[in-house]
């Protein structure tokens, strides 16, 4: 049984198939799945997933690219719905420099305020990181988040960036980069976690697995991520799906 804990299912490219896309996960074995939604529009679509499938968990959050667009009533909105019981973490939240559509300062505000709010409703935070590691851990120190904990999403920092990051109660999770054949970095720090703080990805449609690489990535292919890392850990795929499993909900406290 692999945990998928984070896929888009609420994104545009699934519109006209999203049922058969579940299903060919839930054949690959997938039993859970958290839906991460980030802006108005797709927390909307999350919770209407979380209420037509049993096995679908949500995320909400506000995504650092976006921040510029994170007012008071959209936070006062995330902070009611997170009172649902199959909302399981904060996010995605955190901070992208690759683009700039909202400068430094206003995504590190919106960040700020979703680590205080995850904290108030006592839930794990989901870190979105592009090329912003340092600005990342630094925050998180400020604002306490070890008090919740939560994960780094499809990370790509350094070990050294990792050990800051399971010192603050958070998970390490890998997704499709972690099989391309370039990616040396991700493999090596894939290696040094320790298997109870390892978890698995897709972020589907996003960064399809090696060989599906540059097409639509589906929940299904966690499969391939769970193989990689089993290789990479050298233990069996039973034992790596297992443990990744049981981190994922005790995390989100599922039972
Ligand atoms: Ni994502």
């Amino acid at each position: 049984m692999l945990f998928d804990t984070h896929v888009h299912l609420n994104a545009d490219q699934y519109e006209n198939d999203v049922e058969e896309v579940i299903e060919r996960a839930r054949k690959a074995g997938v039993s859970e799945m958290v839906v991460v939604g980030f802006d108005e529009k797709t927390i909307k679509k999350a919770m209407e997933l979380v209420d037509s499938y049993e096995f679908i968990y949500a995320a909400i959050g506000w995504h650092p690219v976006d921040a510029i667009d994170l007012n008071e009533e959209y936070l006062q909105w995330i902070r009611q719905l997170s009172s649902h019981e199959k909302v399981v973490a904060i996010g995605e939240t955190g901070l992208d420099y690759h683009w700039d559509k909202s400068p430094k300062e206003v995504q590190k505000d919106a960040f700020r305020k979703q680590i205080q709010l995850a904290k108030e409703v006592k839930l794990p935070i989901i870190i979105h990181d592009r090329d912003a590691h340092q600005d990342i851990v630094e925050i998180l120190k400020e604002e306490n988040a070890e008090e919740v904990g939560g994960i780094m999403h499809c990370f790509g920092g350094s070990i050294e960036i990792a050990k800051e990051c399971l010192k603050m109660n958070f998970y390490i999770s890998f997704g499709g980069p972690v099989t391309f054949k370039n990616a040396k970095r991700p493999k090596e720090v894939a290696k040094e976690i320790p298997l109870n703080r390892l978890l698995i990805e897709t972020d589907a449609p996003f960064l399809a697995p090696h060989p599906y690489r540059g097409k639509r990535n589906e929940p299904e292919y966690v499969k391939i991520v769970a193989e990689k890392l089993a290789e990479i850990k050298e233990i069996s795929y039973e034992e790596l799906a297992k443990s990744t499993t049981e981190n994922a909900k005790k995390l989100f406290g599922i039972n």
